[in-house]
């Protein structure tokens, strides 16, 4: 059977605290440090909030990740799609960060893989994936991408071996980056199927899961995604 990745009965939404400090008049660079930190993260929530999403069908396996998390996954996409120019980017089971990347460069090329025909709304840029049949691919996507990321729908070794098979179908040859978001749990299969490593990025969702989640790459991000975990 397999595990579906489950929301938490307890999510909650935590109210933000804010301090008013008149009597400092300088800050210090600490301050300053985490100030700037705040209004990214601002920014960031308030482009997201430009992004429509259909809402999560439990059903599906569907957990959105949170704006943050889109953004921040989105940009490493894009950092490595602008280091080679005319990259191919599939996203397998990702439709969130589709949008999210369409929204920030409407120019970069990507295919979503998805099984809800809901995102058919994309055109061209969506095709109907069913994991099931790992192989069921358009021939003009085989062998074309320069990076893939894939969320799969469930957490089993079943899933994982046939989107690992999607994946080595849809991958260009010479150098490549792959980016798996999945539960803790299966951080031992994804370095024995895909030779993948934890970052210490922690995705989040906007239901919360109650599966620890991870983001495993096959490259080193450097100071990226809070780098390699040893
Ligand atoms: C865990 S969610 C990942 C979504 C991601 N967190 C996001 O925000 O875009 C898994 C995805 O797998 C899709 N899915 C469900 N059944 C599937 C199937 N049989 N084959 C492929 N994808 C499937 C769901 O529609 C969903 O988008």
């Amino acid at each position: 059977m397999e595990e579906q990745l489950k929301p938490s009965p307890n999510s909650v939404n935590p109210l933000s605290e804010s301090s008013e400090d008149d009597d400092v008049p300088v800050l210090s660079s600490h301050a300053l440090a985490a100030l700037q930190e705040f209004l990214t993260e601002q920014q960031s929530q308030s482009d997201a909030e430009e992004v429509s999403l259909v809402s999560e069908d439990w059903r599906l396996s569907q957990f959105w990740y949170t704006p943050q998390t889109a953004t921040t996954i989105a940009k490493e996409v894009l950092t490595l799609c602008h280091a080679s120019p005319h990259s191919r980017v599939a996203c397998i089971a990702c439709p969130t960060l589709y949008a999210y990347l369409k929204k920030m460069d409407p120019n970069v090329s990507v295919q979503l893989l998805e099984y809800d025909k809901r995102f058919e709304q994309y055109g061209s840029e969506y095709t109907f994936y069913d994991y099931n049949h790992p192989e069921e691919l358009p021939s003009e996507l085989r062998h074309s991408c320069k990076v893939v990321i894939a969320d799969p729908p469930y957490l089993s070794q079943e899933c994982l071996e046939k989107v690992a098979e999607t994946i080595s179908l849809l991958i260009q040859p010479g150098e490549t980056f792959l980016l798996l978001l999945t539960g803790e749990v299966q951080k031992e299969r994804a370095a024995e199927i895909l030779g993948l490593h934890p970052c210490g990025f922690r995705p989040q969702h906007s239901s919360k899961l109650g599966n620890e989640f991870r983001l495993f790459s096959n490259y080193d991000p450097g100071t990226r995604l809070g780098g390699w975990e040893n």
